[in-house]
């Protein structure tokens, strides 16, 4: 079953959005060369705190950091330590955050500097496609229509869609129901009601869908190891357009 939430409620999920949003806005400003992800990790702990609010993450199934920093050929909730970004390299953040009992959850993946042409329009596209999906959260459409929308226009660039991750409901629990797979028919599944609240996800990859997860148990690869990126965003649908409540950028 999908929750529909309350006017009280969609303020609390906005008001942890809100800080997602403001966190990933000054993470932008440090994010450069020769940085580690252990510090922008500690940044962000110190912003979301200073914000009022928890990480989302941190202790979720034992997860050990705050934030998730997926770099180039990671896909997905790479583990903040001691790597270095440098010049070319491209670095998904994945900001969750609890307000007063409510989560916030997006993800943002940056160009460190000048960075390969292909990078570049993975980096587009795979934000594009989020936006796709995004506007296809109306009342009536079916849950479906929004994978279709996000793999249609991905894959028209040749690039692929992971299979293994998938979007989420979100309110109260950072993952609730239903799970939002960014691919598939559209017309399936359950119609979108005004009052859902969803994170939407998609991660595209430069080659093959295929990943695996390193000895860290956490760190999703692409399986090629080539390049992968990842854009989030927590929304609600409303009788107009989707309200984007993570929005920042
Ligand atoms: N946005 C990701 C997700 O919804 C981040 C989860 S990190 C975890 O799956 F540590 F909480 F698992
Ligand atoms: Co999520």
């Amino acid at each position: 079953m999908i929750e529909i939430k309350s006017k009280d409620e969609i303020e609390k999920i906005s008001r942890a959005s809100q800080v997602v949003g403001k966190v990933l806005r000054q993470l932008q400003e440090i994010i450069e060369p020769g940085i580690t992800t252990e510090a922008i990790d500690q940044t962000a702990e110190k912003l979301l705190h200073k914000f009022g609010a928890v990480s989302a993450f941190k202790g979720y199934s034992g997860y050990p950091a705050n934030i998730c920093t997926s770099i180039n050929e990671e896909v997905v909730h790479g583990i903040p330590g001691k790597r270095r970004l440098n010049e070319g390299d491209i670095i998904s953040i994945d900001v969750g955050a609890k307000v007063d009992g409510y989560f916030g959850d997006a993800a943002f993946t940056f160009a460190i500097g000048n960075v390969s042409t292909v990078a570049k329009d993975l980096l587009a596209v795979t934000y594009e496609s989020l936006q796709r999906g995004i506007k296809q959260a109306r009342p009536g459409n079916h849950l479906s229509d929004i994978s279709s929308a996000i793999q249609v226009y991905a894959e028209s660039y040749d690039f692929s869609i992971v299979r293994k991750f998938v979007g989420h409901g979100i309110g109260s629990k950072l993952h609730e129901e239903p799970e939002i797979p960014n691919f598939g028919k559209p017309g399936i599944g359950p119609q979108l009601r005004v009052g859902m609240v969803l994170a939407i996800e998609p991660m595209v990859n430069q080659g093959s869908y295929e990943v695996e997860i390193l000895e860290d148990k956490w760190t999703a690869v692409t399986k090629d190891r080539q390049l992968s990126a990842h854009f989030e965003h927590t929304i609600c649908v409303t009788e107009g357009k989707p309200e984007i409540l993570t929005a920042w950028e």
